[in-house]
């Protein structure tokens, strides 16, 4: 078991949880989908796997080991240490995480450096084969481009290629393509799938599509006010909901069943 979150609640300020007894193991390879309406708790979720819960977060119950560490007791330097080389993190909008005023090549390496001691060749040559590797044709260019002048899929799959940089064991994805059109979305959708054959990550994809999460995933998890209220398979989630709330948020899918699902 490389991730094995049980029973966690965790809490913002003085509010009553906002996730609680939330349990779940991933595997190598295999990808988990949580699904839910806006408000009920993915986020927090995933980033209390990261360490780095918003503003008063904090969990108040549970414990999550990873390679059998118990991540709740690092350290800040040790939490350091695993973000972005063990577990990574993809965006929702990967442009608005960068800074508009430096080339995305300049923002790409200086993230490589604070990982690893490298020179500017290898760091430069290393940028160029992630940018590749995630289908941006034209790296160079993309490498002098300031962010404005990219679209938003190919800034989202520089925040890809950012994240998967050092072979993640981890990689948890919040709506990664939501904010695309749907041609870039398909895309960014078949290269993050292809990303557990060619690494063996294991991957947590937050989505609100129920479509998308039955297409990608080996197991599906549905939050309603910080609770999960279903849990299965693509099957199980299909064919045989439990919750009523599954079940209207597979109402609200107009395809599925049908052979494209994004
Ligand atoms: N920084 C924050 N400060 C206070 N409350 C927050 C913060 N972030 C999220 N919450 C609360 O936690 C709950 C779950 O939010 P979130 O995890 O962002 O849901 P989702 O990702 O499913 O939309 C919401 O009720 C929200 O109000
Ligand atoms: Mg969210």
């Amino acid at each position: 078991m490389m991730l094995d979150i049980r029973n966690l609640t965790v809490c913002y300020g003085n509010n009553p949880p906002s996730l609680r007894d939330f349990s779940l193991k991933l595997n190598k390879g295999e990808i988990i989908c949580l699904v839910g309406e806006s408000g009920s708790g993915k986020t927090t979720a995933i980033r209390a796997i990261l360490g780095n819960l918003p503003g008063s977060g904090r969990v108040t119950e549970g414990e999550i080991r990873f390679d059998g560490n118990s991540l709740l007791s690092f350290t800040k330097a040790q939490w350091r240490n695993i973000r972005g080389s063990e577990i990574s993190m993809i965006f929702q909008d990967s442009g608005a995480m960068m800074d508009p005023i430096r080339t995305v090549g300049n923002q790409f390496k200086e993230y490589i450096r604070s990982h690893v001691a490298v020179d500017k060749k290898a760091a430069d040559y290393r940028i160029k084969t992630m940018l590749s590797s995630v289908g941006l044709a034209d790296p160079e260019r993309v490498m002098k481009s300031y962010p404005f002048e990219l679209s938003g899929g190919m800034k989202q799959r520089v925040g890809i290629a950012m994240a998967l940089t050092f072979r993640p064991k981890i990689l948890l994805a919040d709506e990664p393509t939501s904010a695309l059109d749907v041609t870039t979305q398909a895309q960014i959708v078949r290269e993050i799938m292809a990303l557990r054959k060619e690494y063996d990550a294991g991957i947590i994809l937050i989505t609100h599509n129920l479509a998308l999460a039955a297409y990608m995933s080996d197991h599906i998890m549905v939050l309603k006010n910080g609770r999960v209220v279903d849990e299965g398979n693509r099957d199980h989630i299909l064919h045989s909901p439990n919750d009523d709330y599954t079940k209207k948020l597979l109402a609200a899918v107009p395809s599925v069943g049908g052979t494209r699902y994004v």
